[in-house]
C-alpha cells in the first residue's frame, strides 16, 4: 500500500508521517513548503500522478486562532475548500480507487451543542467565532458525499476534538489551545513570575485529544472501507480549563499561583464529543491518560526552551 500525506509538515501531518514511516509503511508527504501548492490543480494532479498512492491523508489545512479565521474568513473558507476540490477532481481523473482519509475539527458542530452527537452535527449553525473554518470542513464532507454518489470515490471522515501534544508549533500564537497554555506557563516560570493568569473563570469544560491517540485513529482508518458521514473520535470526557491549568502547573513544577481573570468572558460552558459510536467502531481503543499527555507535552516544550 502506498500512502500520501498532504500537509505532512503540520502538527497532525508530521506526527502521522513519522509514525507511518516507523511502522514500515511506504509513505510520501507533500505540503506547500516542500513545493506542492494544493491550491493549484495542476500541482495536485502531478503530485498524485508521480506518487501513485492508494490512500491519501488529507491533512493540509488553512486555519489559525479565532481572531485569524475571522480576519481572513474568505481565504480560510475558500482555501480549505479549493484544496479539497482539487484533490477530489484529480483523484477522479487519475485513479478513482484512491481512498481519502480526513479529519474534521469538532468546531464544525453547531455552536449551541454541549455534548456533540453525530446525528446533530449539521443541526444548526457553526459558532460565529469559527464560522469560516467550521463551515469549510462541513463543505468538504458534502464534497466527499457527492464524489461517492457520482463516482464511487471512498472517503473516511472523522471528527476530532481539539488536540494537544508534542510536535506542535513553538509559538503560543500559532499553537493549539492546551499547548499554548503550557508554553505560556513555562515562560512564566522562566521569568520567575509568581502568578499565571487564566482568561475567564476556568469553568468551561473541554474535551482534548492527545496527539498519539489522534494518530492511532488515523492509522486504524486504513482498514475502514468508507465513512462519509463522520464519527466522533472521543470518550465523552471533558476537563475544566481550571483543572487542566492545575495539571499543567503540576507537570511544569510551576510554583506560582493560578489566577482567573474574570474580565474575560468564558466561551461555551461545555464542549464534549459523544464517544458512543467511536466505542462501537474501535472496541479495544485505550485513550492516553490526560495527565501523562500533559507531562509528555511539557517535556517536549522544556527540551526546546
Ligand atoms: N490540530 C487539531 O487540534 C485538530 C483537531 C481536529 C481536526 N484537525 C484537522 O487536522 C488537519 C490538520 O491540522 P493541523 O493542526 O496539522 O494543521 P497545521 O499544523 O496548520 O498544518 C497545516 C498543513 O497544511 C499545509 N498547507 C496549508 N496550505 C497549503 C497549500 N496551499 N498547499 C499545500 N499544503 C498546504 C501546511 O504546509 P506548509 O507548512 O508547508 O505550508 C501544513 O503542512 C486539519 O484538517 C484540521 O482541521 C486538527
Amino acid at each position: 500500500m502506498k500512502i500520501l500525506v498532504l500537509g505532512y509538515t503540520g502538527f497532525i501531518g508530521e506526527n502521522l508521517f513519522n509514525r507511518l514511516k516507523n511502522d514500515g509503511y511506504d509513505v510520501v508527504g507533500c505540503s506547500r513548503s516542500s513545493g506542492v501548492d494544493l491550491l493549484d490543480y495542476k500541482q495536485v494532479y502531478n503530485c498524485l500522478k508521480d506518487t501513485k498512492p492508494n490512500v491519501v491523508y488529507n491533512l493540509a489545512s488553512h486555519g489559525g486562532s479565532m481572531h485569524y479565521v475571522n480576519s481572513y474568513a474568505a481565504e480560510v473558507f475558500s482555501d480549505n475548500l479549493q484544496m479539497s476540490l482539487n484533490l477530489y477532481k484529480a483523484i477522479n481523473n487519475l485513479d478513482p480507487t484512491i481512498k481519502i482519509i480526513q479529519p474534521f475539527s469538532n468546531c464544525s458542530y453547531p455552536g449551541k451543542s454541549d455534548i456533540q452527537c453525530e446525528e446533530e452535527w449539521l443541526d444548526g449553525d457553526v459558532h460565529p467565532s469559527v464560522f469560516s473554518f467550521g463551515n469549510s470542513k462541513r463543505s468538504i464532507f458534502y464534497l466527499s458525499k457527492c464524489y461517492k454518489q457520482q463516482y464511487g470515490i471512498r472517503s473516511v471522515n472523522i471528527l476530532f476534538p481539539n488536540t494537544y501534544g508534542p510536535g506542535d508549533s513553538l509559538d503560543p500564537n500559532h499553537t493549539h489551545a492546551l499547548n499554548g497554555m503550557i508554553i505560556r506557563m513555562l515562560e512564566a516560570q522562566k521569568n520567575g513570575e509568581n502568578q499565571f493568569v487564566v482568561w475567564g473563570t476556568g469553568a468551561p469544560i473541554r474535551e482534548w485529544a492527545y496527539i498519539d491517540d489522534f494518530i492511532e485513529v488515523l492509522i486504524r482508518c486504513l482498514s475502514i472501507e468508507g465513512q462519509e458521514y463522520p464519527v466522533n473520535m472521543g470518550q465523552t470526557k471533558g476537563h475544566s480549563i481550571a483543572d487542566s491549568a492545575l495539571l499543567i502547573k503540576k507537570a511544569c513544577e510551576f510554583e506560582g499561583e493560578i489566577v482567573f481573570d474574570t474580565k474575560y468572558k468564558d466561551g461555551d460552558p461545555m464542549k464534549v464529543v459523544d464517544g458512543t459510536q467511536f466505542k462501537e467502531l474501535f472496541k479495544d481503543f485505550v485513550f492516553f491518560d490526560h495527565y501523562q499527555g500533559i507531562l509528555k507535552t511539557v517535556e517536549y516544550y522544556k527540551e526546546r526552551k
